[in-house]
């Protein structure tokens, strides 16, 4: 090689920092806080990751639309399509499963990375969007799909990827934690706080899939697949949300040392036959007042994770909101870039194994059950024999009269509890039972609803952590 033919070549330094072009797919609350992070701190984020982030453009549906943040007219685009097409790295945060999964598929198949925060999209179909992942080397991150600013699935997928997690705790929708915390601090019922929430703004006009815990269900299936390296999707989620907790039930919780959260639960359990499989429900859970995740109020969000070597962990922070969630989708945006420049994108290593889900029938829990019945003599042995008859053990028993409000029985329940001498027509009792399957205690329920004496099970609620 000659010194003219040397002085020929292109002079690009061998250390000029690369570019890896940036597609943003959505420009609402976190979309708009996203670009405005990429945009403000290029510099630095460019120095973290080894590239600088060129973003390259915003997918919109209506460009004239009014924005949280101010940014260039000219990064706007309804092009959502063209604008994948030659990305390096796509943010998707369009939301909803189409047209978000046309254009993830896209990006994979050409071999782009995908940040998103689509937890709706990864519960129903996180199988696919995997498996393409892998075929074609490419990054796909998600630390945005649960519990918005909190570190959590990149603590699973890699933090305790050596070890055995058994069960997974969460406190994953801020609305219905906020919902419950204030009926817990103001004895309201359900539907005002509600009407509260929707005037303060944490809850959204139409909130059925925060309290019916759908949301939260969608987040706990994600959870689930990570935690046990298998594959769940929202339809094995079991799910109850909050709208039959009552105020009643708040102080009978209170009353007892414990509190009402709605808590979304993964553990791993062994069937019948003793082989391993999983359970993965959503439903308002009483807790012990002293357990870590009593302590998290308001619309706070929070997870906790028992492994078999690391012991209890918990995860606790903003679970929502503009900038919380940019925040998860910028470490996202970092990390992903960092293997792109490392040319080596990790596997998704989502499922290495397939556990069959187990229904209710494999799975023990203790119950609270309020019921109002006839305060005379013989109803507290009628009611008791029920539970003897199904095999449902009592742990213990408390006893209301109507009106006076004063606690007539106190736990344990033992033998010769006395009746109450009250001239009260009604008595309130609220039974805790030791570990029962579900089956068991829908029969014992269904047999206490027919004696003449029970006028009617005001609650059945599932305790957690005693
Ligand atoms: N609606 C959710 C919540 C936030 O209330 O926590 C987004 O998942």
């Amino acid at each position: 090689m000659t010194e003219t033919s040397e002085a020929a070549k292109p002079q690009v330094a061998a250390d000029a920092p690369r570019v890896l072009k940036v597609a943003l797919l959505g420009g609402g609350t976190v979309g708009s806080q996203v670009a405005r992070i990429l945009v403000d701190h290029a510099e630095a984020l460019a120095a973290r990751a080894g590239a600088r982030l060129a973003l390259e453009g915003i997918a919109v549906r209506n460009i004239g639309a009014p924005r949280d943040v101010e940014l260039p007219r000219e990064l706007y685009t309804t092009d959502a399509e063209g604008l994948v097409a030659s990305a390096d790295l796509v943010i998707e945060l369009m939301g909803g499963i189409e047209p978000a999964r046309t254009h993830i598929l896209a990006a994979l198949r050409h071999g782009a990375s995908v940040v998103t925060g689509n937890k709706a999209l990864l519960a129903q179909d996180g199988a696919t969007l995997f498996d393409e992942a892998d075929a074609n080397d490419a990054e796909l991150n998600f630390e945005a799909a649960v519990a918005g600013a909190i570190p959590i699935i990149r603590p699973i997928r890699e933090s305790l990827s050596g070890d055995r997690i058994t069960r997974v705790l969460g406190i994953v929708n801020g609305t219905t934690n906020f919902i419950l915390d204030a009926m817990d601090t103001t004895g309201a019922q359900f539907a005002d706080v509600l009407a509260e929430a929707q005037r303060l703004g944490y809850a959204e006009a139409d909130p059925t899939a925060d309290v019916e815990g759908l949301d939260a269900a969608a987040k706990a299936a994600i959870l689930a697949s990570l935690a046990f390296h298998t594959r769940v999707s929202l339809d094995d989620v079991r799910c109850e949300g909050i709208t039959k907790v009552s105020a009643a039930d708040i102080a009978a919780a209170q009353d007892a040392g414990l509190t009402i959260k709605l808590l979304a639960i993964a553990e791993l359990v062994r069937g019948e036959s003793g082989s391993e499989g999983v359970s993965v429900r959503v439903h308002p859970t009483l807790l012990p007042r002293t357990h870590p995740l009593a302590a998290v109020r308001g619309a706070y969000n929070a997870v906790f994770i028992e492994a078999e070597n690391a012991g209890s962990l918990m995860f606790y922070g903003a679970g929502a909101g503009g900038a919380p969630t940019a925040s998860a989708i910028m470490g996202d945006v970092v990390t992903t870039a960092r293997r792109i420049v490392a040319g080596s994108p990790g596997r998704t290593g989502t499922a290495t194994r397939f556990l069959p889900m187990v229904g209710p029938e494999g799975i023990t829990t203790s119950y609270s059950i309020g019921l109002e019945v006839s305060d005379q003599p013989g109803v507290l042995s009628r009611v008791a024999s029920v539970f003897a008859e199904h095999g449902v053990s009592i742990e213990t028993m408390r006893q209301e009269i109507d009106g006076a409000g004063a606690e007539a029985g106190v736990a344990p329940l033992a033998d010769g509890a006395r009746a109450s001498t009250s001239t009260a027509s009604r008595a309130q009792l609220r039974f805790v039972t030791h570990r029962a399957s579900e089956a068991a205690l829908a029969a014992t329920v269904a047999d206490i609803k027919n004696l003449d004496v029970v006028e009617s099970v005001t609650s059945v609620l599932r305790v957690e952590g005693v």
